[in-house]
């Protein structure tokens, strides 16, 4: 019978049994799926565990902080920062096909884990392990949509299923690949996280990188950065962030349009506004949000963020589209 005491109880058992008394490492990403998965794993083996925090430089404003203040004090985890921005967007120049910047996102993510790796094993004199495990927090409907479930299309490829290299050294742990969404959140509270971890909404892995369509490079991350804030900011102070699911920022960044600003022509980019309500992600439809937070974020964005003229709104269910517009 599912209880999620009896699902935390069988994970650490199996957990035990998968790792021995090796070492893991579990990469952070700062979202719900990373930290309970990292959460369940330290109670199971404890300090065989480190956590490894990629910058990656895709990640939105706050996150890093947030990583090393809020999740390293509700569990005392060892955590490693690496600083890989310049490798990630060395990696991704000149490419704006989504799915080949999800494979790029994917592979470098673990080259950067198997030299943190090393470097860990190395620290604790531990030379000579063969195993080398990676905790990920795959959950059911990533499994499912990356064509590895029951048989489904590939619909895309999420980096911590189907976006992997093939050459990966480690052995997988994925603790919460049989649960959705509302059942890891519930086994974050059983584990004793705070609110302000296990109550965030979904962040995709591969980051801001997949909310740019076009290439991505740093000024049109910092551009992206600052108009997701300035939503973010807007739909917490409105009270909505539990009616939505979650709500990606786009920036449209192969596309511009004219516009007048002042006295000037003005020829810059759309940023879509991307609400969706959800109960597992595996379809979603668009949240009829108030028109006054529309209107207060549109102005917020097109006077504060420098070359985007333009803010509109997505209003696609899933299906047809997916939440995400990569
Ligand atoms: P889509 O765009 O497929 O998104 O409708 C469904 C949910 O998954 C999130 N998402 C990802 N999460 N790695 C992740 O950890 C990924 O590569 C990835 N791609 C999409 C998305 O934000 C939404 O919550």
């Amino acid at each position: 019978n599912w209880t999620t005491a009896n699902v935390v109880d069988e994970q650490i058992e199996a957990i035990r049994a998968q790792v021995g008394t090796k070492r893991a490492i579990c990469g952070l990403s700062g979202g719900v799926d990373s930290a309970v998965a990292a959460a369940l794993v330290q109670k199971a083996i404890g300090s065989q565990l480190t956590c490894v925090y990629v910058d990656h430089g895709l990640m939105r404003k706050g996150e890093t902080e947030q990583v090393e203040k809020d999740f390293v004090a509700a569990t005392g985890v060892q955590l490693k920062v690496v600083d890989a921005q310049e490798r990630f967007l060395t990696a991704l120049a000149g490419v704006s096909d989504p799915e080949q910047k999800r494979k790029i996102i994917g592979r470098e993510f673990i080259r950067v884990f198997e030299q943190a790796q090393a470097e860990i094993v190395a620290e604790a004199g531990a030379e000579g392990e063969d195993v080398a495990f990676l905790v990920q927090g795959t959950l059911y409907p990533d499994v499912v949509e990356s064509g590895g479930g029951t048989g489904t299309a590939n619909i895309k490829s999420h980096h911590n299923v189907g976006g992997l290299p093939e050459d990966i050294e480690f052995e997988l742990v994925e603790p919460l690949r049989k649960l959705f969404k509302d059942e890891v959140r519930a086994v974050g509270r059983q584990l004793g996280l705070p609110d302000e971890i296990v109550e965030r909404q979904p962040f995709p892995g591969p980051g801001l990188g997949i909310r740019i369509v076009g290439e991505v490079t740093r000024e049109r991350l910092d551009l992206l950065r600052e108009a997701d804030a300035i939503a973010r900011e807007e739909l917490t102070a409105a009270g909505l962030d539990r009616d939505i699911w979650q709500c990606p920022v786009v920036l449209l960044a192969d596309v511009r349009s004219v516009g007048v600003q002042g006295d000037g022509r003005t020829y810059g980019h759309p940023i879509v506004l991307r609400p969706v309500s959800s109960e597992d992600a595996m379809t979603a439809d668009w949240t009829r949000m108030p028109y006054e937070v529309l209107a207060k974020i549109s102005t917020r964005i097109t006077n504060e963020v420098a070359e985007v003229n333009r803010v509109v709104l997505d209003v696609t269910s899933k299906p047809p589209g997916t939440i995400e517009w990569e």
